[in-house]
């Protein structure tokens, strides 16, 4: 591994790179296989990224082909037709919407816009890694507070806040534990906090959840006086997992208008390419898409509960399109050899979760894929 530049500034020289799941085709070029997609005939699946199975919204495509002609141009850096529409769908103000190159950037944004070096963030260990890797990059002192049997524990939350700590991220649903905070939890969290304190509700996962507790954030969004953390809450979601639309990267957040305007401040003039807003404004519209997506993954959920509890793993009850499941000491070898048997899982050490791995719910076929290779390593490690 390379070391960063020693010139780099102080805040990044300590920094661990992020490692996303590995691409597919690296993985064809590893194990040698054609990277022609359908025609080869050992095929490689990436269950590692928490993508959409069903590959992208079909009205997508669509919209996107029409939208090659206008690529010489800069891309609306107001993202004006999909803010509207994404107003109109969340029944906000345009005023209090921002969109994002991902979610993941909407994340970078807050912390640009309200968090000084020096100054606290609070996170929960293990969570999405961006939070803590982008607020060390920005200087900030990064407080993280261990998971209560896999689930966030708002209440240790509240204790390690701080009179500096400016920004608290709470994944809802989270990743890589596919669990939830409940309405209940988070309102009794958001009560009481000092007003300095803004609270990231990274919803990426949002379209998943069919619990009736999973707390409906935007409505403390309608009127400000019934939100109950007084600093505000900033929501964040994505069109990279329901939607289909990870490889354009296309994210927003809601926030009151204030809000909005400083991290608005800090973005790049045009964050959002014309494809990606083009693409995702017809996602939005695609309700049948999304509703297959929602029954895909409802599907796949049960049937890889019902398989590995009959295998005896042990799973952690997930709202989302993904399962994180213990496999004990063995979890990073099964992982390697069923990438050598084409099927991209994520090992979970970088989260420090030894034993775990995550797997991204696919078609039906590729979870059948998953089960029986499953088998056969773990049987093969047995003999
Ligand atoms: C919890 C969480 N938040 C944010 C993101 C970033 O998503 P996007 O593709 O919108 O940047 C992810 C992606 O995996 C995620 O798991």
């Amino acid at each position: 591994m390379t070391t960063i530049d020693s010139r780099a500034r102080a805040a990044i020289r300590g920094l661990t790179t992020y490692q996303p799941g590995t691409p597919i085709d690296e993985v064809k070029r590893t194990l040698k296989l054609s990277t022609s997609g359908e025609r080869s005939r050992t095929t490689v699946i990436k269950l590692a990224s928490n993508e959409n199975a069903l590959g992208p919204s079909p009205k997508a495509v669509v919209a996107l082909r029409k939208a090659t002609s206008n690529l010489h141009r800069y891309p609306d850096a107001t993202c004006g037709v999909l803010r509207e529409k994404l107003a109109k769908h969340l029944n906000v103000e345009t005023s209090s919407l921002l969109d994002g190159n991902g979610s993941d950037e909407l994340i970078v944004l807050a912390l640009r816009a309200f968090v000084d070096p020096g100054d606290e963030v609070v996170v929960a260990q293990p969570t999405f890694l961006i939070y803590e890797l982008q607020a060390n990059a920005c200087g900030a002192r990064v407080r993280t507070v261990p998971l209560r049997n896999l689930r966030y524990d708002l209440s240790a939350m509240k204790a390690a806040l701080s009179p500096k700590t400016k920004l608290v991220f709470i994944a809802n649903p989270d990743n890589p534990t596919g669990t939830y905070v409940t309405a209940k939890e988070l309102e009794a969290f958001l009560r009481g906090l000092p007003s300095q304190v803004l609270i990231v509700m990274d919803e990426a996962y949002y379209e998943f959840v069919e619990a009736d507790d999973y707390p409906q954030t935007l409505r403390y969004l309608h009127n400000a006086a019934t939100c109950p953390a007084s600093g505000g809450v900033i929501i964040t979601r994505s069109f990279s997992k329901a939607y289909g639309l990870a490889g354009l990267r296309v994210g927003y957040g809601v926030a009151s208008p204030a809000v909005i305007r400083a991290m608005d401040a800090v973005r790049e003039p045009f964050n959002v390419n014309s494809l990606a807003q083009v693409a995702a404004s017809a996602a939005l519209d695609d309700r049948t898409f999304l509703e297959h997506t929602r029954r895909l993954v409802r599907e796949g959920r049960t049937f890889l509960t019902t398989e590995l509890t009959k295998l005896g793993i042990r799973l952690i009850p997930s709202v989302t399109n993904f399962l994180l499941i213990e496999l004990g000491p063995d979890a990073a070898e099964v992982a390697k050899q069923l990438l050598a048997h084409g099927v991209i899982v994520r090992e979970m050490s970088a989260w420090k979760l030894d034993g775990f791995l995550r797997v991204t719910i696919g078609t039906m076929r590729e979870n059948r894929r998953f089960i029986h290779t499953l088998k056969s390593v773990i049987k093969g490690l047995g003999d």
